[in-house]
């Protein structure tokens, strides 16, 4: 008789982001190659409530690892512990948590890799510690935020393509002698925009970390134009906020894990600057082709670390952890710290310190 094989599955919940399939590829082959079996779930928590997921083989992975998106879907909607049922046009919340087990013991899954950002591994968190779920999370996002963990995988594309739309803002600022800013994505967390603004030679960087002076981003565009420089590139952060006022929502979100969607301090920003200095000024929205498309090398390379280590915890029983990079080294960490609060850019750290000493203002 042959033995019965082990059996785990994978899901990616949240915002999509460069790697997701890298990580998907990592897991399935190293699951198949320990002669385990492994589920996919399509669009991250609702595939387990209700009951989408599907057997997946070495065809199943082929050819993925250089592709955007996920081929399993995602969704930043359908918490099990809160899922949002659209009833006569309003909606209804529902706790789904027993349908979620439920369904695992259906298809007899020994525990799940939940790839995700803070939203997602909340709920595997949650899962873990109020169902007795067996839950190992990989750390995904673009904006770098997750406590715990020394990257994220996307990160590093999303970066690649900020500083290509830097240096091409660049270009015709120059030609135009304007003041372009280029908003960039992050949430909370200002590293998309201090990377890319640094790799870019940006002038200003605006970090939600950072409150900014109106009046300082003006003196530095004046100090250029003293200096022969008729143009301006200033990286700001979606969620950067003048001193003693608000960061800027463009919605009010209901059903999602986030309760506001960030965005539109770019296009507030340069007109303020255009009225209180008369130099023509523009934003650039780069908005979510910092999500899509190819991961990098280096993104494909830690996508794949991670993934393996994900399945490997599974394998020798580790749950309840996320897995890591430390000082190069791929560890665990217990989920729940990981799905704490975000992971803020340190404001007197050794880079912020290398920027202002090439002169980067930071509108303090
Ligand atoms: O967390 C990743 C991210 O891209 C943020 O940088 C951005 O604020 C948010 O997701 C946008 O999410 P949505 O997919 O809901 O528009």
């Amino acid at each position: 008789m042959s033995e019965k094989k082990r059996r785990f599955a994978v899901l990616t919940g949240g915002g999509d982001c460069p790697g997701l399939n890298a990580v998907i590829s990592a897991v399935v082959k190293t699951f198949l190659r320990n002669n385990c079996e492994v589920y996919g779930v399509y669009n991250g928590f609702n595939g387990l409530v209700n009951e989408n997921l599907v057997p997946m083989n070495y065809s199943s992975v082929s050819g993925i690892l250089p592709r955007g998106g996920t081929i399993l879907g995602t969704t930043n909607r359908d918490n099990p512990f809160k899922f949002a049922v659209e009833e006569n046009g309003k909606l209804v919340y529902y706790d789904m948590r027993e349908k979620v087990v439920e369904n695992l013991k259906k298809y007899d899954i020994e525990a799940l890799v939940v790839i995700g950002g803070d939203g997602s591994l909340h709920i595997g968190s949650q899962l873990a510690l109020e169902c007795g779920v067996k839950v190992v999370g990989v750390p995904k996002t673009i904006d770098n935020d997750l406590p715990c963990t020394e990257r994220t995988f996307g990160f590093d594309t999303a970066m690649a393509m900020a500083t290509e739309a830097v240096d091409r803002l660049h270009t015709t600022a120059e030609s135009h002698h304007r003041v372009m800013a280029l908003e960039v994505m992050g949430r909370y967390a200002g590293w998309i925009a201090l990377h890319s603004g640094i790799a870019g030679g940006a002038d200003v960087i605006l970090l939600p970390e950072i409150p900014y002076h109106i009046d300082s981003i003006i003196a530095k565009i004046n100090e250029r134009r003293n200096s022969g420089k008729n143009f301006s590139i200033i990286v700001v952060a979606e969620g950067a906020k003048p001193e003693g006022g608000e960061m800027s929502v463009a919605r009010i979100i209901e059903g999602s894990f986030e309760s506001v969607r960030l965005g539109g301090i770019g296009e507030k920003l340069v007109r303020e600057i255009e009225d209180k200095t008369g130099v023509e000024s523009r934003c650039t929205i780069l908005g979510y082709l910092q999500r899509g498309g190819s991961p990098t090398s280096f993104d494909r390379v830690l996508s794949t670390r991670y993934g393996v280590a994900a399945a490997e915890a599974c394998l020798r029983g580790e749950f309840n952890v996320m897995v890591s990079l430390f000082h190069d080294h791929i560890v665990t960490v217990y989920i729940q710290r990981a799905a704490s609060e975000p992971r803020l850019v340190p404001v007197d750290s050794e880079i912020i310190r290398a920027a202002r000493q090439i002169g980067i203002c930071f509108g303090d």
